[in-house]
C-alpha cells in the first residue's frame, strides 16, 4: 500500500443528521413511525446517541479528531413543532451548537431536509402535496433568519432520490407507500422546486444582510450503476433506473429543469447549485423489470457481490465507483464537488480503515486528474440510527455505547484524525492502522 499525501485544499470532517443522532424530540415523523413499530426490533429514535444533551461533548471529540468541516441537519419539527409555531428553544439551541462549532475551528455545512419532517407535515401528504413547497420555503426563511449570521453554506435536501424511493416504493421510510409511482414522482417534483425556490431565498437573504459567501447545494446519493447483464433489455433497464434516480434529479436540481414526467419543454440558464453534494456508498448492478411501478430497474444487493468485499449490510464496497462518478459529473457540471457523505457499516472495525484509505486514495487520484474535490465528509461521526435499520449498522468512527450512551474512538476513528491532522497516510500510519487486522472494539 503506498503512502498518500492529500491536497491542503481537500477538506474533512465528517457528517451525521438530527434524527438518526439527536434523540428526545417527540414532534418528527420518525418518532411517530417508532411508535408504529416500523423500526427494526421495535427501536425508536427517541433514544438515539443523545447528541441533543451531549453537543459539548460531541464537539470536543470532533476537535479532538482534528475536523475540519462537519455537516449537521437541522430538525425541521424542533423549529416548528406545529405548524407556524415557531420554537425559541430548538432555535436557540442550534445556535449555541453552530457558534460551539465555529469556536472550535469546525466550519458547519447546514442541511435542511435530511429525511425527516414534523409529524403536521406529513399528515398533510408531506412532499406530495403542492404546498409542501410553501412550508418548506417558510422554514428555511426563519432558519436563514435566525442562522443566516453562522452559517454560510447549506444543502438544502438530501437524497430527494433515497427519500422518495424508500418512502413510496419500498415502504421503508414513512407514510410506508409500495409502488406508489405516482406518488414518487410528484413528490421529486415539489423536492426540486423546493430546493430551486431555497436556492434563490438563501443567497438573496444573505446577500440582503450583507454577505457574499453563501453557498448552496444538494447532498446526493449516487451510486456507481451497472447493468446485471450485458443485454440490450437489461441495458435499457439500467439507464431508465439511472435516469429516474439520478439525471432527473440533477436536471432539476443542478440545472433548475422539470424534466420528463415532471414536466416539459422548460429550460433555465442558471445553475441552482454552488457546489455539488455527492453522497457515494456502493455499485448497483441493475437488473431489468417491466413493471413501471419499480421504474423498470430493481437493484438486487445479494447479487452485486461479484468477488468484491461487503459491508454489514451486504453492499458491495466500490471505491472505483467514485471515481466515475465524480470525474462523469465534473465533466458535465463543472461544479466544485462536496463528498456529503461516503461510509461504511462495520461492526466490528476490520474494514473502515481500509476503506477510508482506499476512497481517499481515489479522491487524491481525482484531484491529480483535475478533478475539483473540496470536501470529504465521513459518514458518520458515530454510530446513530440507521433509519428503519434502526441501531444495527454501525457507521460511527465513534461507538456509541447504547446501554450508557459513552462514546468511544474505534481505531479507525485514530487512523482518520490522523489524516485530518496530517493529509499524510505515512508509511507510519498505514502500518500501524492497516499492516494487519484492525482490533474491534465490540
Ligand atoms: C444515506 C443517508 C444517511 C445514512 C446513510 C448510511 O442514504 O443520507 O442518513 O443513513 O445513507
Amino acid at each position: 500500500m503506498k503512502e498518500i499525501k492529500l491536497s491542503n485544499h481537500l477538506l474533512l470532517g465528517s457528517a451525521t443528521a438530527a434524527t438518526q443522532i439527536e434523540g428526545g424530540d417527540k414532534y418528527s415523523n420518525w418518532y411517530e413511525w417508532s411508535l408504529k413499530g416500523k423500526i427494526d426490533r421495535g427501536e425508536s429514535s427517541i433514544v438515539a446517541a443523545d447528541h441533543y444533551n451531549r453537543y459539548v461533548e460531541d464537539i470536543d471529540l470532533m476537535k479532538s479528531m482534528n475536523h475540519e468541516i462537519y455537516r449537521m441537519s437541522i430538525e425541521w419539527s424542533r423549529i416548528e413543532p406545529k405548524e407556524g409555531q415557531w420554537s425559541q428553544e430548538g432555535i436557540d439551541h442550534y445556535v449555541s451548537e453552530i457558534k460551539m462549532l465555529l469556536n472550535n475551528g469546525i466550519k458547519p455545512l447546514v442541511t435542511l431536509h435530511h429525511f425527516s419532517h414534523p409529524q403536521w407535515f406529513e399528515a398533510m401528504g408531506q412532499w406530495k402535496n403542492k404546498k409542501s413547497v410553501f412550508y418548506f420555503i417558510r422554514f428555511a426563511d426563519k432558519v436563514v433568519d435566525e442562522l443566516g449570521r453562522y452559517v454560510n453554506e447549506y444543502c438544502t435536501i438530501n437524497e430527494p432520490n433515497v427519500f422518495v424511493n424508500d418512502s413510496f416504493m419500498d415502504g421503508k421510510y414513512p407514510p410506508g407507500d409500495k409502488d406508489n409511482t405516482i406518488g414518487y414522482f410528484k413528490a421529486s417534483k415539489h423536492m426540486i422546486q423546493a430546493h430551486i425556490k431555497a436556492y434563490d431565498l438563501i443567497h438573496s437573504k444573505r446577500k440582503a444582510m450583507g454577505y457574499d459567501d453563501t453557498k448552496v447545494g444538494i447532498a446526493l446519493h449516487i451510486a456507481y450503476m451497472e447493468a446485471k447483464k450485458n443485454t440490450f433489455i437489461n441495458r435499457l433497464g439500467r439507464n431508465l433506473y439511472d435516469y429516474s434516480f439520478h439525471t432527473m434529479f440533477l436536471n432539476g436540481m443542478v440545472e433548475g429543469r422539470l424534466t420528463f414526467p415532471l414536466g416539459l419543454f422548460n429550460s433555465s440558464n442558471k445553475t441552482y447549485c454552488d457546489f455539488m453534494g455527492i453522497n457515494y456508498y456502493s455499485r448497483h448492478l441493475v437488473h431489468q423489470n417491466l413493471n413501471p411501478a419499480s421504474l423498470f430497474g430493481e437493484v438486487r444487493v445479494e447479487e452485486n457481490l461479484h468477488d468484491s468485499e461487503v459491508n454489514d449490510l451486504g453492499w458491495e464496497i466500490y471505491p472505483e465507483g467514485l471515481y466515475h462518478i465524480l470525474k462523469d459529473n465534473y465533466e458535465k457540471y463543472g461544479l466544485p464537488i462536496y463528498i456529503t457523505e461516503n461510509g461504511i457499516p462495520d461492526t466490528l472495525d476490520k474494514k473502515r480503515a481500509k476503506f477510508i484509505y482506499d476512497h481517499l486514495s481515489v479522491i487524491q487520484n481525482l484531484i491529480d486528474d483535475g478533478i475539483d474535490v473540496q470536501r470529504y465528509y465521513h459518514w458518520s461521526l458515530m454510530d446513530n440510527l440507521e433509519w428503519n435499520d434502526g441501531y444495527g449498522p454501525r457507521f460511527g468512527l465513534v461507538e456509541i455505547n447504547y446501554e450508557t450512551l459513552e462514546r468511544k474512538v474505534r481505531d479507525s476513528g485514530h487512523f482518520y484524525a490522523e489524516i485530518c491532522k496530517s493529509k499524510y497516510i505515512s508509511k507510519h500510519l498505514i502500518h500501524q492502522y492497516l499492516g494487519g487486522e484492525t482490533s474491534g472494539n465490540i
